[in-house]
């Protein structure tokens, strides 16, 4: 992955400004956003830094506690990631979980081995020790593993306080230190006690006091973009999603008319939401506000173009080229505003982790070097409901903050096969019935993603006196916690029912509809 000077550089909007704060050293960065967004929920401040981070990254930090996370590696495997020495340095309390724990294990003196076989599910751990770890909490706990080394003698200094019958060392401690190791996972949800765990360690171990909010985020954010950009233009791209909007929302707080959003309308995308952009931004909020519609040059793009990724490249290229042409137009910019988020910058920074790409993810248009532009990224700290909490702080409306996360790619992935305006306006029709009766039936904050996909197959159907060969549409609706694994709804029939009526009556040309019934994995969310 390049690096880009947004990976590198504590930006000016760091939020971690003096409050208490704790690390999490990432081995593994799906365990990592979890055990970040746990500490988050308990209102302390938490970064997450790659193992190899250099210790000046935590220098500037008001470093309370470190927790190192579970990851795939073994302590064996040549090049595996340790703790880097800051973390034994700082003299602060350390959890260490699975792999987390081996490292404490490993490094500090005590031995670590291959498990007899893996042990993956559920478990029962007994303690037999009141460490404040386990303060509230009964005497045997149900927890979940995941592992296949394990630690078979602690260090110095640790002894064992819990076993399960696979693991006689299920949990370590050194009370003295505020060391401890967990075999098990305290972050995912199948250990259903585990948030009270990661509280016992963040609130009580290391004493955070729970005094970080989206709030006062949005306030210190403010006096953030104003030192770093001072008298300079913003400009800022618009994509209907939250991220953008928020992100735009922020910078327009601070500084007002310094910032122009430039809102690329690709014709890709749901019907109402280009003209919502508008309304939002230059009626409610009065921001600067460029409407390009370029729909036929994307549309030209897309020609003959059925393979998803083609479809992905063609639009992000497309999206550059757009943008940079209207950029050029603001004179004197020297800004530019984007809506990255943290889980995007803990996968590009992370290490080691090997995950494969699957998609081509095309959110963000660079601009050409030679505009020479700063980056502000006041969101490149937050978790999606993070970034949801300040919108709702900063006064958006609630149908954009809480709008289901949409592809950059829009519709174009969507519209099985070759993306024509025919087909898209047809898709349209179906996704605006989906949406229509998923709201009608007060779920929308339930599901995570709902939304039509036209496929490329026609099928045999009657309708009156008449045959009719015509699309099948496929709805699409998920539960989720965030885009990594995800569920398939289980929609009421009747709203199924009314979204397929009204479909093969509403829309010309789609004569039957299906309902996905598969899970991510091995699913994805979206079809292409
Ligand atoms: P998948 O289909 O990979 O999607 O399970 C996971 C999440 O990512 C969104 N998605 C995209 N977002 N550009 C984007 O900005 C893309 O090319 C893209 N492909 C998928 C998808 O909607 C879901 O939220």
């Amino acid at each position: 992955m390049p690096e880009t000077p947004s990976e590198t550089q504590r930006p000016a909007a760091s939020p971690a400004a003096g409050h208490e704060t704790i690390v999490v050293v990432d081995f593994g960065a799906q365990y990592s956003m979890l055990i970040a967004r746990r500490v988050r929920e308990l209102n302390t401040y938490c970064e997450v830094l790659p193992w190899d981070a250099p210790a000046e990254r935590v220098a500037g930090l008001n470093l309370r506690g470190v927790i190192l996370s579970g990851g795939p590696s073994s302590v064996y495997d040549t090049g595996a990631p340790f703790a880097p020495a800051w973390v034994f340095e700082s003299g602060v309390p350390v959890l260490g979980i699975c792999y987390g724990m081996q490292l404490l294990a490993h490094q500090l003196g005590g031995r670590v081995g291959p498990g007899s076989e893996r042990e993956y599910g559920p478990a029962t751990i007994a303690r037999d020790s009141d460490s404040p770890l386990f303060s509230g909490l009964p005497r045997t706990l149900d927890v979940w593993m995941s592992h296949g080394d394990r630690v078979e003698s602690v260090p110095p200094g640790f002894t064992s306080i819990a076993t399960s019958p696979n693991s006689p060392l299920a949990v370590m401690a050194d009370e003295r230190r505020g060391y401890y190791g967990l075999q098990f996972h305290p972050e995912v949800v199948h250990t259903p006690r585990g948030k009270e765990i990661i509280r016992n360690f963040v609130e009580g171990v290391c004493g955070c006091p729970g005094n970080w909010t989206p709030g006062n985020f949005v306030e210190e954010s403010v006096a953030a973009i104003r030192a770093q950009v001072g008298t300079g233009k913003v400009i800022c791209g618009l994509s209907g999603g939250v991220d953008s909007a928020v992100a735009a929302a922020l910078v327009h707080r601070a500084i007002g008319d310094q910032l122009t959003c430039i809102f690329v309308d690709n014709g890709l995308l749901r019907a109402g939401e280009a003209e919502e952009v508008v309304a939002t931004f230059r009626r409610n909020l009065h921001i600067n506000l460029v409407h390009v519609d370029a729909a036929d040059q994307f549309l030209a793009a897309l020609v003959e173009v059925t393979n998803p990724e083609t479809k992905r490249v063609r639009i992000g290229n497309t999206f550059i080229r757009v943008f940079e042409r209207e950029a050029r137009h603001i004179e004197d910019a020297r800004f530019l505003c984007q809506g990255t988020v943290y889980p995007d910058v803990i996968e590009s920074a992370s290490h080691g982790t090997g995950s494969a790409k699957i998609k081509t993810h095309h959110n963000v248009g660079g601009l050409p070097p030679d505009m020479k532009l700063g980056l502000v990224e006041p969101l490149r700290y937050l978790f999606k409901d993070e970034v949801r909490r300040a919108g709702e702080a900063l006064g958006l409306p609630e149908e954009m903050v809480w709008r289901h996360p949409f592809p950059g790619p829009g519709l174009a992935i969507r519209v099985i096969g070759e993306v024509t305006p025919e087909r898209l306006e047809m898709l349209r029709g179906a996704d605006r019935i989906v949406m229509e009766e998923v709201r009608r039936a007060g779920l929308y904050r339930e599901l995570w993603q709902s939304f039509a996909v036209l496929t490329d197959t026609k099928t045999v159907g009657v309708m009156g006196d008449f045959r009719t060969y015509g699309y099948a549409v496929a709805i699409r609706a998920v539960v989720a916690d965030d885009a990594m694994t995800a569920d398939w709804a289980k929609l009421p029939h009747d709203v199924l029912g009314r979204m397929s009526n009204r479909i093969v009556n509403e829309v010309h040309g789609i004569n039957r509809v299906v309902y996905d019934i598969t899970s991510k994995p091995p699913g994805t969310i979206e079809w292409e």
